[in-house]
């Protein structure tokens, strides 16, 4: 750590926001933490909680305007598109791009990289604009997942296939959005995790759960049961470990939703890699690694069985990974179970 990061650290570590700020005076009082930057990387983050009430409004009010249910085509993971998957892809995009800081994005519903035009812009952004759609029907809690990267080619020119794959560990901030029983934006830039509620009578993310930390041992394993059958030997014994520890199952299937859930309880997540699909379901550069970012600072741990989630070098914009993600020591049990393992 250089002299200055050391001074920057002491500085912030001065400065415990208390709960009732909101997300704008968080973030302008935070700008210290971007000594790089000139106010850009808190713009993109006003700009994602800006497309996050769109996006509320649009998912309270589905049922009442019609926009719930498929829209009638596939993305190009090959899945449905629910109509509500357009509406915030249509919402982030937009509000990144207007607010000419990022150059090009990421989407889960979007084959190639966008480029913004914004080409004086020096970040990228990586996001899953509605995650656990397919459970907007029945009402289930979805999120948003974003990772936001500093771009490598020069200031200026259009992007390219290097700014976008970066492995996790170069973010300079991720996060989510949960739309639940209340909306909740948690988000990191390497110096803790900090989680917001919004009051909708005032239209504001409130800090709520300041610098948060998961449990180092929990409670909670979320896992599909309906893949136990292709699940490998190892996980397969780590799961009646957990029975025999009467662990509590919970398993929402929207990965924000879960991983939430973990976070404030102490749990483990897992999509392993199964035998029929070994590189796993989650998606690395907008589901895995922003989560792996936020669960780090809070203490935790996320692998992918073999390496630290944040460590993989990607070499595609859509590719998979395997996800182990929780409290540290329920991470290093599985671990103990799978090591000998040749997928996972
Ligand atoms: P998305 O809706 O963005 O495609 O993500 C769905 C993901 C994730 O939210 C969840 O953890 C997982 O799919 C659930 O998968 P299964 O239905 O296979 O359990
Ligand atoms: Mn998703
Ligand atoms: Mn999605």
């Amino acid at each position: 750590m250089t002299t200055q990061e050391k001074e920057t650290n002491a500085e912030i570590n001065k400065f415990v926001a208390s709960i009732g700020t909101t997300l704008d005076r968080f973030i302008s009082q935070r700008q210290q933490e971007f000594p790089y930057a000139k106010g850009e990387l808190s713009q993109i983050l006003r700009d994602i909680g800006l497309a996050a009430k769109v996006v509320n409004k649009a998912i309270m009010g589905s049922g009442l305007i019609g926009i719930e249910g498929p829209a009638g085509e596939r993305n190009v993971q090959g899945e449905d598109q629910q109509k509500l998957d357009v509406v915030a892809n249509v919402r982030f995009i937009r509000a990144l791009t207007r607010g000419q800081e990022v150059c090009a994005i990421i989407s889960e519903e979007d084959e190639e990289m966008i480029d913004t035009d914004n080409h004086d812009a020096k970040y990228i952004v990586a996001m899953d604009p509605l995650d656990g759609s397919s459970n907007i029907d029945a009402n289930i809690p979805v999120g948003t997942i974003f990772s936001i990267y500093r771009r490598k080619s020069p200031v200026g020119t259009p992007p390219t296939a290097e700014d976008v794959l970066q492995k996790g560990a170069n973010q300079v901030a991720g996060g989510y959005i949960l739309y639940g029983s209340s909306m909740i934006l948690t988000y990191t830039t390497g110096y803790g995790v900090n989680g917001f509620t919004y009051d909708h009578t005032i239209g504001e993310f409130i800090l709520s759960y300041p610098d948060m930390k998961v449990k180092e041992l929990g409670a909670i394993f979320s896992y599909n049961e309906g893949n136990y059958n292709d699940f490998s030997e190892g996980t397969k014994s780590y799961l009646t470990y957990c029975r025999n520890q009467k662990y509590t199952a919970r398993y929402v299937g929207s990965l924000v939703a879960d991983f939430h859930r973990n976070l404030l309880k102490g749990g483990i997540f897992f999509y392993p890699a199964t035998s029929k699909s070994p590189n796993g379901k989650l998606r690395l550069l907008y589901e895995c690694n922003s989560l792996a970012f936020v669960i780090e600072q809070a203490g935790g741990k996320a692998t992918d069985g073999k390496r630290r989630i944040l460590d993989i070098e990607p070499h595609n914009i859509h590719q998979r990974s395997p996800l182990i993600i929780g409290s540290p020591a329920m991470v290093d049990d599985v671990m103990q179970f799978i090591k000998n393992e040749q997928f996972q």
